[in-house]
């Protein structure tokens, strides 16, 4: 660190270089990101350099974006030579890698014949995709009910689930504090506690108010990443699924954050200690789909749901961008070229055996699957211990008062695991958040 001139800003210690522009950062930028740690300038691997040349192990990528770290050689050329070729068409036409993705991705899912893709730029988009989906399905597709054009399919969202800040998804968001200013949102969406099957029963046997009808589906996470990193219980995963199979439901699964390898499976459906084995009707993905490229979708289970969508349904002008898809495409490869799947479940269980064992009393455990993963501190600092562990040179995130992320790059090796264990080691136990 280039304490020269250096300004504290919240816990943490800035360079001058760092605190020049973060001035003019806050000049012109909308307040909605809080003031930021760092001006990052580049990054290689997995680490990252700021303005004033302090370099950062991140063990955070991104929030889970940077699945290939920075600047891999592959996803540079590969973007470097699409944007070369064609950067972009609109969507009366389309392009060789978006086809290419689109397949590749119904593949890794393991979906059935039939399936299509929706691609969008975010993860917000994908799970509105899904909720307008859900919307036609209930008015036109469900089995046994009566339907009226006009009535308003409801959906079911699961307590501390996380699903986007744009007016549709954030309908399904559960976190009051950012969803309330914003009501009314989108009518028919009704909380249940996560966890909770006979509440989520009782809500599928009640009447909707309103004018809203049955319930069209269930959208949820497995693991509740912003929540905290919170695995669902499996059998309640599976309940859910009976639920819905029953009532003629569909069982959306948000993979923005667990999705594209994160937890050690291309999706966290697939791993049988997360799902039980269930398979999804509509999966949504985003975050590191692309490598750091904006990309986000969904991938609708089978012909009759995909066949919902028809032309004017639903769309983007970047949707399926031929950069962003030949950055996925390229991320894709890579993840199975480089047996990025094993190397996430290896350097996920020896992140979490190291924490267990590093002996620092200020974690009260670790839990998590893959390389998305959070230490339980065993008092609320987690601000502060991030603010530490950056000024130590390693990026974790404080995902709740009381929890600390990591979602490192894929590629993560064992000893950038060793050295981010020997910094955590050694946070304080004695912090206070402000
Ligand atoms: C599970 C989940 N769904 C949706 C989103 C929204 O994604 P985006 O920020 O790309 O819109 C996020 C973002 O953190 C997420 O974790």
């Amino acid at each position: 660190m280039n304490i020269e001139s250096s300004m504290e800003l919240g816990g943490t210690t800035l360079g001058p270089e760092d605190s020049h522009w973060i001035g003019d950062y806050r000049a012109v930028h909308m307040n909605v990101f809080g003031t930021p740690l760092r001006v990052m300038d580049h990054g290689s691997g997995t680490r990252i350099w700021d303005v004033d040349g302090n370099g950062y192990l991140d063990f955070l990528g991104g929030i889970a974006v940077n699945s290939l770290g920075y600047a891999h050689p592959r996803w540079t050329a590969a973007v470097a030579d699409q944007a070369a070729k064609v950067a972009h068409t609109s969507n009366y036409f389309a392009t060789e890698p978006q086809i290419r993705l689109a397949e590749k991705l119904v593949s890794i899912a393991g979906a059935p014949q039939g399936s299509h893709v929706y691609f969008g730029n975010s993860g917000t988009e994908g799970n509105e995709a899904a909720l307008k989906l859900a919307r036609l399905y209930g008015r036109t597709l469900m089995d046994g009910r009566e339907i009226t054009a006009r009535s308003v399919p409801r959906i079911i969202a699961l307590t501390h689930g996380f699903h986007g800040r744009t007016l549709g998804s954030l309908s399904a968001t559960w976190k009051p504090a950012i969803r309330e200013p914003f009501e009314p949102l989108m009518p028919g969406v009704e909380f249940v506690g996560s966890g909770d099957i006979d509440a989520m029963r009782r809500s599928f046997d009640a009447t909707g108010q309103d004018g809203c009808g049955p319930v069209a589906a269930v959208i949820l996470e497995l693991i509740q990443g912003e929540a905290g990193v919170r695995p669902l219980d499996l059998d309640y995963v599976k309940a859910v699924r009976r639920l819905c199979d029953e009532r003629h439901a569909l069982m959306i699964v948000d993979e923005v954050q667990t999705g594209i390898g994160r937890t050690g499976r291309w999706f966290a459906f697939q791993r049988e200690d997360l799902s039980g084995g269930i398979v999804p009707d509509v999966v949504t993905f985003a975050k590191g789909v692309a490598g750091g490229f904006p990309m986000g979708g969904m991938i609708a289970f089978g012909q009759a749901l995909s066949d919902l969508f028809t032309p004017g349904s639903h769309g983007s002008t970047f949707a399926g961008n031929p950069l962003g898809a030949a950055a996925a495409l390229t991320t894709l490869h890579v993840i199975e070229d480089d047996g990025l799947l094993e190397n996430c479940e290896t350097r996920g269980r020896q992140l979490r055996d190291g924490i267990t064992q590093c002996g620092n009393a200020l974690f009260a455990g670790v839990r998590g699957r893959g390389l998305l993963d959070a230490i339980q501190l065993s008092h609320p600092c987690a601000h502060a211990a991030m603010e530490w562990a950056l000024d130590h040179g390693l990026i974790v995130n404080a995902v709740a008062p009381d929890a600390l992320r990591m979602a490192p790059p894929l590629i993560v090796s064992e000893s950038d695991v060793d050295e981010a264990v020997s910094i955590l080691a050694r946070v304080p136990g004695d912090l206070v958040d402000d």
